[in-house]
């Protein structure tokens, strides 16, 4: 695996790939790779001819200054994991390096309603330096394909938007969500969970099952209810719990048979704050 740091290196190295109309499939990270991780990076390795993975913990994403600084940084780990399941070319810039001046920093993109939703309210500008981060990414790699995670759904269609800003050719595929056997989606936020609230944990996905296996019956706010009282059980700190159409994220009042929704929750247990969702009728 090639580990490239600079910008300019990296494009010259593609370059050469697509003049010989090579599929360069990225994977965008911010490090402390777990198997949510690896199955973007897997499924990049079976349809592309040039698996690029990134890492960069990127700060312009980050509203609360102590959660960019606790993030999990695992770098050596990270290497011999990408490393060992057949990575092509690791990017690792430094800062300057993706963001060469203030004016990448400063970028605004107009997302709408998905800017300001959930994600887009509790953690304010997020999805911003998420277009940032993206953008520069997308410039410097072009790749054929980029990779993401339905675990974080809002996302994935905030990376759809931008792409479609950007009138960009890149394709995007969304992978499912990667579980522990007890349900809890794997986040690299997971190790910072003491050993009594990673057993609480697996709520959250608990929390979701009855809302999905709720069949599209009865009164969406009842469902979201039941949910509720499950999160509370476990002493989670809401955020939200929220039925969405799956498109454009505006929460429903009721159910329309047929369209496609998604349940949405953010929550935390002594600060430890955990996203997941589940696709109904999908
Ligand atoms: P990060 O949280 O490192 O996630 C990188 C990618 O892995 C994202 O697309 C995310 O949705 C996916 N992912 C995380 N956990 C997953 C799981 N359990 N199952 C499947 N996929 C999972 O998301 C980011 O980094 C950043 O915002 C980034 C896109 C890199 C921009 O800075």
């Amino acid at each position: 695996m090639l580990i490239v740091k600079r910008s300019e290196q990296l494009g010259k190295l593609l370059s050469a790939h697509h003049s010989r109309f090579k599929s360069v499939g990225l994977v965008p990270t911010m490090g402390a790779l777990h198997s949510g991780h690896l199955s973007l990076l897997n499924r990049c390795k079976n349809e592309c001819d040039v698996t690029v993975a990134s890492i960069f913990v990127n700060p312009t994403q980050f509203n609360n200054k102590e959660d960019f600084e606790k993030y999990p940084v695992t770098l050596e780990d990270d290497i011999y994991t990408l490393e060992r399941n057949g990575c092509d070319v690791l990017y690792l810039p430094e800062l300057k390096d993706m963001y060469p001046d203030e004016r990448y920093k400063s970028g605004h993109f107009n997302l709408g309603l998905l800017g300001i939703l959930f994600e887009g309210k509790y953690r304010p500008g997020i999805f911003q330096g998420v277009c940032q981060a993206v953008k520069r990414l997308l410039q410097i790699i072009n790749p054929s394909i980029i990779y993401a995670g339905q675990k974080d759904y809002q996302q994935c269609l905030v990376i759809k938007k931008l792409l479609k800003i950007m009138q960009s050719k890149t394709y995007m595929v969304i992978c499912e969500t990667v579980r522990e056997p007890d349900g809890l989606a794997m986040s690299s936020r997971n190790i910072r969970l003491t050993k009594d609230d990673r057993k609480k944990a697996p709520a959250l996905y608990h929390a979701l099952h009855i809302i999905n296996s709720g069949g599209e019956q009865g009164n969406p706010e009842d469902t979201k209810c039941r949910a509720i009282s499950i999160l509370q059980s476990a002493e989670f700190k809401i955020d939200y719990v929220e039925i969405a159409d799956a498109q454009t994220l505006e929460p429903i009042k009721e159910w329309n048979k047929g369209d496609k929704t998604v349940a949405l929750i953010a929550a935390s247990i002594n600060n430890i704050r955990l996203i997941d969702n589940i696709i109904i009728n999908g």
